[in-house]
C-alpha cells in the first residue's frame, strides 16, 4: 500500500513528499453544481429528472443523434440553460487549476460541456474535453462550422439553427460539438487516454461513472497508486482497492479539505475570489 492510511491527510502527504507529480485527474457534472448548471442524474435537481415538459420519449433522447435529426427542438429549450457564459469556475475547478500552475496536473479528462475549466485557467494542453464542449458547433449533415454569434442568438431563444449553406443546398440542423449518444468520441480523448496509466494519483470528482467509454478510465490507473473520489455517493469500482480514498460529500468541501493538509488553503481561495 502506498498511503500511510486510506485519508485525505495521508493524500496530502503524498502530494507533499513528492511522490505525486503526474496527477490525473477525471471530472463530471458535479463538479459545477455549485456554480449553478444541473447535473444529469441527481434525483431531484438533476436534468433527466426535469424533463418531463419537454415530452421526450426518455430523458436521454435529449443527447441522441437520431432523436435530435427528427425532433432538435427539446434540446435547444436545455441549451439556453446550459450555454456557457454567465457561470463562474468552482472551488474545485480552480483547485485543478492550482494542481496545472505547480506543474502537478499531468492531464484533466472531463465529460463536462460548460467550459468552466478553461475559464479556471487550466491550460487547454493539459485538457480532455471527452465529451466536446459548447465552444464550437456545425451542420450534423454536411459539417459545415456555423459562426459563433449566430449561435448565441439563436441558443438565447431556444431556435434551431440550420445551415448557413442555406435551405436549397443543405438545410441541415446545427449542433454543437458535444458528444451525443450514438457519436465517437473525440479522437484526442483515444489519444490521451493511456496518460492515465502514468499518473501517480487519480482524483476522481463530481461524476457517477455511468456513461462508457469515460467511466472506464479510473480502471487504467496502475494498482497501487492511489485513487481519490470526492463525491455525494460512492460510485464504479471506487473504494474497493486499498488505497482508494472515499471523500463522500460535496466536492468542495473535500477539496477545500485537501487544500487545507496542503497548506494550499489561501491560496485557493484567493484564486477562487478572482
Ligand atoms: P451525473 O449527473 O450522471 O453524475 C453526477 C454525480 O455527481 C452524481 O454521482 C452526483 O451524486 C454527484 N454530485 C452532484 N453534485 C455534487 C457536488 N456538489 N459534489 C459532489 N458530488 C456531486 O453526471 P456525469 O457523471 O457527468 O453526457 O454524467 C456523465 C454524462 O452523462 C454527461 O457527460 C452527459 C450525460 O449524459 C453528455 O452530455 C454527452
Amino acid at each position: 500500500e502506498t498511503l500511510r492510511e486510506r485519508s485525505l491527510a495521508a493524500v496530502a502527504e503524498h502530494i507533499k513528499s513528492g511522490k505525486a507529480r503526474r496527477i490525473v485527474v477525471m471530472t463530471g457534472a458535479g463538479i459545477s453544481t455549485a456554480a449553478g448548471i444541473p447535473d444529469f442524474r441527481s434525483p431531484e435537481t438533476g436534468l433527466y429528472a426535469n424533463l418531463a415538459k419537454l415530452n421526450l420519449p426518455r430523458p436521454e433522447a435529449v443527447f441522441d443523434l437520431p432523436f435530435f435529426r427528427t425532433n432538435p427542438k427539446p434540446f435547444y429549450v436545455l441549451a439556453k440553460d446550459l450555454y456557457p457564459g454567465n457561470f463562474h469556475p468552482t472551488v474545485s475547478h480552480v483547485f485543478i487549476s492550482l494542481l496545472a500552475k505547480k506543474g502537478l496536473l499531468h492531464q484533466l479528462f472531463t465529460q463536462n460541456i460548460d467550459c468552466l475549466e478553461r475559464a479556471a485557467g487550466i491550460p487547454s494542453e493539459l485538457i480532455v474535453e471527452a465529451h466536446g464542449s459548447f465552444a464550437t458547433q456545425r451542420c450534423i449533415e454536411c459539417r459545415t462550422p456555423y459562426p459563433d454569434d449566430l449561435m448565441r442568438e439563436h441558443v438565447s431563444r431556444a431556435q434551431v439553427p440550420r445551415c448557413i449553406r442555406g435551405p436549397t443546398e443543405c438545410d441541415g440542423f446545427v449542433k454543437p460539438d458535444i458528444v451525443f449518444f450514438h457519436e465517437a468520441l473525440p479522437t484526442l480523448f483515444y489519444d490521451r487516454k493511456d496518460l492515465v496509466d502514468h499518473a501517480d494519483l487519480a482524483l476522481v470528482l463530481g461524476t457517477s461513472l455511468q456513461v462508457h467509454p469515460f467511466a472506464g478510465l479510473p480502471e487504467y490507473v496502475r494498482e497501487g497508486v492511489p485513487r481519490v473520489l470526492f463525491n455525494m455517493e460512492r460510485v464504479g469500482s471506487l473504494g474497493s482497492l486499498a488505497d482508494d480514498v472515499l471523500e463522500l460529500g460535496d466536492c468542495d468541501g473535500g477539496i477545500r479539505k485537501l487544500a487545507d493538509e496542503l497548506g494550499w488553503s489561501d491560496e485557493l481561495e484567493a484564486e477562487w475570489r478572482k
